[in-house]
């Protein structure tokens, strides 16, 4: 701020960004709302309109009537004849957090007594607006400015969820009604796979999606999109007496129009609170995209009481979520080459904070993937990170290219070994062939076999391995167990200390469990769980290793397409001269004890929430693995134990309500040393 004022007193810089920022959201309310086709994410948009409020809640002379803090942003195209609404169709103000719910409900409800809150979900699509004469369907239209909309009657006559005509025979004279037309997230996916395939840009995102099919000019078009609408409110009426929202959300189920089933009538704010958290974790149990809760007061009476502004209701608000979906700029796609050989395209992007992390790269999964998602290098595009989900590349803003933008195109040959790739007929996966030579293969591999989830050798990690195999120290895992001291000579970074770090790792990884071993040895389709099955009933790597593929695919937990993948990989020579080196040096290949002999966790399943101090995620896995019980995900009445750590999830809640009994670290400890009895004893 320089600090020069205007003949108003107002900071001439102010002026000039609020100047800026409302130009720039009125841009993009265009492009979100006529063209259907937005270009930056939801989030940015919010965010640009907070700093426009702020400054004006700063130099309130700026907040002028036509502000986009003032108005309901929706624009009109000529594309469809306008159609104004009967009452006044409105937006919402936004909180996202506790603090400015509470002071958001103190600042509305002041001089009133709030007894009951409806709280329902936000659906992420567009507003529209019904209107029923004596029972029959005559116009829908958009939101439009609030006042005037487009008229979309012919479009919303082909979603199946909009009834033409009200059930039952005591409809109301006149019904206004307003809802949410969205896409589900399943439809959009679909969607999306044929727009690509018929050679034409993808939606962004579902909402985008419905809000470009409502808006076709043929509704022949709009026909073909699986549409669905959820109604959330009341505009004019006649004969429509209700005392509250949820009698009339009740009373419109009955009319048979598509009212939410998940609302819900709660006495406080705490109530709200838990709403707003409970479906937080849920969101993505929703068949379609939700980006925050609703609140409104329920008594309709009240409602009116409360009256509203120009652009929102004082008697409801909406209470946002965090953002998952953010855009940047796709700079480039590579491939990678795994262990297996298979060659992941993945995107490199403009790095990018989207659910809590920092996102620069994402995996495309494969040829098809890319093709599939639309993504061209160079676009800008949505990039989401939903929960703990790995973050993923949604689509590309295809509003935004210039022209410059390039296909990706699968290399012909292996960026590493110069191999040329293969991609066998119908498969999804392209491959270096070449297993034995290729150094990406073989450095994967060896990580792989050192990693936590194999065998585990404490100080062999990424890079050791890289500096080892560049060195010819190392040319494949069956060497990994031949290492001595000798073999870090003249390699910087190694000094003693570290060697015998390495050399006692190795010593602890001879006498790993015989499945972590088969683990190890990256053979396709073979986790923890194939692994075991295989190590438990065949008991020896010589069994599984001659076993033929029938005895193999019999093998509770195997079947099939993984006997395979095991016949064959043992089939080839040169794997088994692997396992040869790995057993001369001195690996456990087969299981130790009494054939059959059961776990102490045998028949059990648990489940683990929050950090372990003591225990990698991985790790206690592992254990409880070991021991013959199961690792599962999610909470239930057949759940054994939930052991807690730090910062416990959900789970934590669901194990207590249900009654499953808790372990933390210590009980855990004592579970896996001596079994379910002392387990049960530490339970606390
Ligand atoms: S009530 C007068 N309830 O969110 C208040 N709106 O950001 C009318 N929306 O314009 C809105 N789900 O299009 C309400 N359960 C819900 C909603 C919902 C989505 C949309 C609606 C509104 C926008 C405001």
């Amino acid at each position: 701020m320089t600090g020069a004022l205007d003949p108003a007193g107002i900071p001439v810089d102010a002026r000039q960004r609020h100047g800026e920022l409302s130009h720039e959201l009125e841009d993009l309310a265009y492009r979100y709302y006529v063209l259907a086709q937005p270009t930056v994410a939801d989030a940015d948009y919010d965010a640009k309109m907070r700093e426009l409020s702020d400054i004006e809640e700063a130099w309130p002379a700026l907040r002028t009537p036509d502000s986009p803090t003032q108005k309901v942003m929706e624009s009109l195209s000529t594309d469809f004849a306008p159609a104004t609404h009967l009452e006044r169709m409105l937006s919402l103000d936004n909180v996202f957090v506790d603090e400015e719910f509470a002071a958001w409900a103190v600042r509305a409800t002041r001089e009133v007594e709030v007894p009951a809150w409806l709280c329902e979900l936000k659906i992420d699509g567009l507003a529209v607006d019904l209107v029923y004469d004596n029972g029959r369907l005559v116009r829908a239209a958009t939101r439009g400015d609030g006042i005037t909309g487009e008229d979309v009657t012919l479009n919303v006559r082909t979603i199946e969820s909009v009834p033409s005509r009200l059930r039952g025979d005591a409809a109301p004279e006149l019904l206004e009604v307003r809802g949410e037309v969205f896409l589900p997230t399943a439809a959009f996916a679909q969607l999306n796979e044929r727009l690509v395939a018929d050679g034409r840009a993808p939606f962004a995102n579902p909402r985008n999606a419905a809000a470009g099919s409502l808006r076709q000019k043929d509704p022949r078009v709009t026909a073909t999109r699986p549409l669905a609408m959820t109604v959330h409110g009341l505009g004019e009426r006649r004969g429509f007496d209700v005392p509250s929202q949820s009698a009339a959300y009740e009373r419109l189920g009955e009319l048979g129009l598509p009212v939410s089933r998940r609302y819900e009538v709660v006495d406080s704010t705490e109530g709200v609170q838990r709403y707003v958290a409970h479906w937080g974790e849920h969101r993505h149990d929703v068949e379609h995209d939700i980006d925050g809760v609703v609140i409104k007061v329920d008594d309709l009476a009240l409602q009116g009481r409360l009256g509203s502004t120009s652009k929102s209701p004082r008697w409801a608000v909406a209470w946002k979520y965090p953002p998952e979906e953010v855009t940047t700029k796709l700079n480039n796609i590579f491939v990678n080459v795994g262990r297996t050989g298979r060659v992941t395209p993945f995107a490199s992007l403009e790095p990018v904070h989207v659910g809590g992390v920092t996102v620069s790269t994402a995996t495309l999964h494969n040829e098809d993937e890319v093709k599939r998602k639309g993504v061209l290098i160079g676009d800008t595009v949505v990039v989401r990170r939903a929960g703990d989900v790995i973050p993923e590349v949604v689509g590309p803003v295809a509003a935004l290219r210039d022209g410059t933008e390039k296909k990706f195109r699968m290399p012909k040959k292996c960026p590493e070994c110069g191999t040329p790739l293969v991609r066998p007929e119908g498969e999804a996966d392209t491959r270096c062939p070449n297993t034995v030579g290729c150094p990406a293969q073989r450095r994967e591999a060896v990580f792989h076999f050192a990693g936590r989830g194999a065998l585990d050798i404490d100080g062999l990690g990424y890079e050791t391995a890289t500096v080892l195999l560049e060195h010819d120290r190392l040319h494949d895992v069956g060497d990994i167990f031949h290492l001595t001291a000798e073999s870090f000579a003249g390699l910087r970074g190694f000094g003693p200390k570290k060697i015998q770090q390495i050399l006692a790792g190795l010593e602890a990884a001879r006498h790993r469990p015989l499945w972590r071993l088969l683990v190890g040895l990256s053979i396709r389709h073979v986790g923890p769980t194939a692994a075991q099955a295989l190590a438990r009933e065949l008991r020896s790597i010589d069994a599984i290793m001659t076993a033929p593929v029938e005895d193999l695919a019999a093998v509770d937990g195997v079947g099939p397409t993984i006997a395979t993948a095991v016949a064959e990989w043992f089939g080839d020579e040169r794997n088994r001269a692997v396992v040869e080196r790995i057993r001369a040096g001195g690996a456990q290949v087969a299981e130790e004890g009494p054939a059959g002999g059961p776990g102490p966790l045998d028949g059990m399943s648990l489940v683990v929430t929050g950090t372990l101090p003591g225990f990698s995620r991985d790790a206690a896995t592992a254990a409880i693995q070991e021991r013959g019980g199961k690792v599962v995900g999610s909470v239930s009445k057949k759940t054994s134990y939930v052991v807690v750590g730090d910062s416990p999830g959900s789970k934590y809640d669901k194990a207590v309500q249900l009654g499953v009994p808790i372990l933390d670290e210590a009980g855990f400890r004592a579970l896996l040393d001596q079994g379910p009895t002392a387990g049960a004893a530490a339970e606390g």
